[in-house]
């Protein structure tokens, strides 16, 4: 009954609006990947909640919270989170649980990122500036620093070897004004006397919860496409954040992962460098980016902005397991005349049905459209799937088909209660087959 929440295109599309839906269902949200690069927006009534780094799951006062190991844990930006949630009402307490084993973001990993993507030049990747490629580079390595380690405030301990260690390392590559490893080791003894309360083993707590019957929800950071491996390599993040980061994200075997849920715009975005087939430009773009308001989260970049492509989604259908869609921002569209939809990529005379693995060939596709109607009616705020206008739902279906999974969500609205749960589909029966673990705060 475990279930999983993955973006399904290149992040930013709406997981954040649906973990929320759904944790009064579970017991525990579990972050597996990623960092504070991402930016999940929650809005309950007039308030508006971005979480970065916290599950999002955090908004509800009987949920346990936990960042697993394959997250990168920036201290200053956690606590900064925590801060501002306070300052929105909402206490994290005891309800978060940190693994031991997470890696962390150190200042300098932010310089060696911003360094990196400056010499890149043209072939920037567009990142976030977080530190968190250089964080993973580290782990990779075998140099990077544990959260578990930060409780070693000696000088002359392995903490401070590897923080000297890394600090040299980083005035070499970057230059300019030299890093003091001496500060950074300080810093980070001061940020374990905060973080310490916090942090344990996670995948022995979650496996104790399910033991117990608690069910929990895997939520997914980024997106498909922005995955490290089955992503538009190199214009990715530096994580997995498909399925089967689950396992190794949090240490919990692929059997507990019960559904995966993708969730994808009706439409397209990417923030950042790289290929986008279906991306729209000029005023088209624009009207687009307006109407949704396609800005970072984050970071306050505009997003770029395309049609809904079916290639890509299927892609993602396939990589993660995808049992059921939902589909954000529906109302986005309401206004179209007509909507094209990607079907597949014209390459040198042929048409390509199935996303390719390189990126200088993803470069060279043109986008296949078919074009459906519009149906000029606002379904902003719509809560029942037979309310939404015939050619609204004529377009669900035509998406379903292509991309060849069930529509169990349709979001109508950045507001919790405005949502479509799709009557008899994964979520429903998923919803019905659970008791309500805590009501909605
Ligand atoms: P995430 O990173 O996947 O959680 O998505 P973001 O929070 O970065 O971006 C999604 C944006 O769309 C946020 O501003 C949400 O409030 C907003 N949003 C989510 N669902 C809907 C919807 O159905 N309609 C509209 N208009 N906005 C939505
Ligand atoms: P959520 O969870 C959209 C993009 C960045 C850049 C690339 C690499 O809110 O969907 P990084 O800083 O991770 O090394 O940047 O990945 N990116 C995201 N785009 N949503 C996100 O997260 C993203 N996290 C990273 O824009 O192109
Ligand atoms: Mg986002």
């Amino acid at each position: 009954m475990n279930i999983a929440v993955i973006g399904a295109q290149w992040g930013d599309e709406g997981k954040g609006k649906i973990v929320d839906l759904m944790t009064p269902h579970v017991s525990v949200v579990a972050r597996y990947q990623g960092g504070h690069n991402a930016g999940h927006t929650v809005n309950v009534g007039d308030t508006q909640f971005v979480l970065h780094l916290l599950p999002s799951g955090i908004l509800h006062s009987g949920v346990r919270c936990v960042i697993g190991n394959g997250v990168v844990v920036d201290p200053e930006a956690l606590f900064a989170e925590i801060a501002t949630l306070a300052s929105q009402g909402v206490e994290v307490g005891d309800r978060l649980l940190i693994s031991d084993k997470a890696h962390v973001i150190l200042p300098y990993h932010r310089d060696v990122e911003l360094f990196a993507e400056e010499k890149r030049g043209e072939r920037k990747i567009g990142t976030t500036s977080r530190g968190i490629g250089p964080a993973y580079e580290d782990k990779v390595a075998r140099r990077g620093v544990r959260v578990s380690d930060l409780s070693d405030s000696t000088d002359d301990g392995p903490l401070a070897a590897a923080i000297r260690e890394n600090v040299s390392m980083r005035n070499l590559i970057v230059g300019g004004v030299e890093t003091d490893w001496r500060t950074v080791h300080a810093d980070m003894c001061a940020a374990w006397t905060k973080l310490e309360r916090w942090v344990g083993d996670v995948s022995l707590f979650l496996s104790r919860a399910m033991d117990e019957g608690d069910r929990v929800l895997f939520e997914g950071a980024q997106g498909t496409l922005l995955d490290v491996d089955h992503g538009t390599y190199p214009f990715v993040s530096s994580s997995n954040s498909t399925v089967g980061g689950i396992c190794t994200g949090l240490g919990v075997g692929a059997k507990c992962i019960g559904s995966v849920l993708g969730i994808a715009k009706a439409y397209t975005t990417r923030v950042g460098e790289g290929p986008l087939p279906s991306e729209l430009q000029g005023w088209a773009g624009d009207k687009l980016r307006e109407t949704g308001r396609e800005y970072g989260a984050s970071t306050g970049r505009p997003r770029r902005c395309g049609w809904y492509d079916a290639v890509a989604v299927r892609h993602a259908v396939r990589v993660n397991g995808i049992d059921a869609l939902a589909v954000t921002k529906l109302d986005v569209l309401d206004s179209l005349d007509e909507i094209p939809l990607c079907t597949g990529y014209r390459l040198g005379g042929k048409v390509l049905t199935e996303f390719p693995s390189s990126v200088s060939t993803l470069a060279a596709c043109e986008p296949v459209y078919e074009t459906l109607p519009g149906w000029s009616r606002a379904t902003a705020g719509v809560c029942q799937y037979d309310e939404l206008p015939a050619e609204a739902r004529s377009y669900l279906e035509r998406l379903q088909a292509v991309t060849g999974v069930p529509i169990a969500i349709v979001s109508t609205g950045a507001d919790r209660a405005h949502t479509i749960v799709v009557p008899g589909g994964l979520i429903d029966r998923w919803q019905t087959a659970s008791k309500l673990v805590s009501p909605p705060s």
